[in-house]
């Protein structure tokens, strides 16, 4: 069997700059309306559809699909937007093995996402972020700058996460408390995505309800099942989640001098 020498598979890619050095891997197969800046790495069996450019010095590990456009089989709940902006990478984004980016989601500079992560439509995830491997960032959520995902958790539709927020390991949400009649479209179509702001925790494996608010530098404990929101620099635990205590003034100073910040 002949060996298939390097770029092998690789259909009409476009470079945003000729000239410069891009590293692209065997049966990588780039769609006609991908943009590649200087100096990208693309690995064996990477796929793009549709308009997706990539930043440069971004390096995407093999397997991985971008520019994924959603599709339904005529059983899902939610419609599906029409027209999609393309994919964007910003630069030195690392996007692991087998991940799965859909279009119409931006990714900024110096994003890393784990292998068999996925990130669908519509997201915004802004620039030092991590997204963990296995996790899952479902449509129209934006993630602020430096916000760490960890591995296999699951963020919902919708969801507003802020910058500097740090998600457990298999932390879970959920936008809708009406799946019941809704799954039958018994009831109109509205999801409410959650809300975490600037420096709150969620501990691993928490679960934090349709439409909750985490307040500024609050702490929800492993396990949690979070119902009702929460104030801003407390500690809450259980199920049902309960207030625990708050958040110590010395760790809370500690965080707020860090960032250059008072309140
Ligand atoms: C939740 C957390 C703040 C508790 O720390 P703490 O305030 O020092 O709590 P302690 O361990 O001293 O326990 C205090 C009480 O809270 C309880 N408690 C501790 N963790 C709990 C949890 N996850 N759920 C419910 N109650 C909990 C303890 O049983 C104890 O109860 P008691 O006084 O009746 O015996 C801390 O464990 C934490 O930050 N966890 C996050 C871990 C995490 O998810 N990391 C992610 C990366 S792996």
């Amino acid at each position: 069997m002949r060996v298939p020498h390097n770029n092998e598979g690789i259909t009409s890619a476009r470079y945003a700059k000729i000239g410069d050095v891009n590293s692209i891997g065997k049966y990588a197969v780039l769609s006609d309306r991908t943009v590649l800046g200087a100096g990208v790495t693309i690995g064996n069996h990477v796929t793009t559809h549709g308009q997706v450019e990539i930043g440069d010095g971004t390096i995407i590990h093999d397997g991985a699909v971008l520019g994924r456009a959603p599709m339904s089989a005529g059983n899902t709940t939610r419609p599906l937007p029409p027209d999609l902006p393309p994919l964007r990478l910003g630069s030195g984004v690392i996007v692991g093995a087998n991940a799965v980016l859909y279009t119409g989601s931006t990714f900024g500079d110096e994003v890393l996402i784990g292998d068999l992560a996925s990130v669908r439509e519509g997201c915004a995830v802004d620039q030092n972020s991590v997204i963990g491997r296995g996790a899952l960032i479902m449509y129209e959520t934006s993630i602020g700058a430096r916000t760490r995902i960890i591995d296999g958790a699951v963020i919902t539709g919708l969801s507003r996460i802020e910058e500097d927020v740090f998600i457990g390991p298999a932390a879970v949400s959920i936008n809708d408390n009406e799946i019941y009649l809704k799954r039958f479209g018994l009831l109109d179509r509205v999801w409410s995505g959650v809300t975490i702001r600037r420096f709150a925790v969620i501990g691993a494996g928490a679960n934090i309800g349709a439409g909750i608010e985490i307040g500024r530098g609050a702490l929800v404990a492993p396990s949690a099942m979070v119902t009702r929101n929460v104030e801003a620099w407390t500690v809450v635990g259980g199920v049902p989640a309960r207030y625990m205590r708050h958040v110590s003034d010395d760790a809370k100073n500690k965080i707020l001098n860090a960032f250059g910040l008072v309140e």
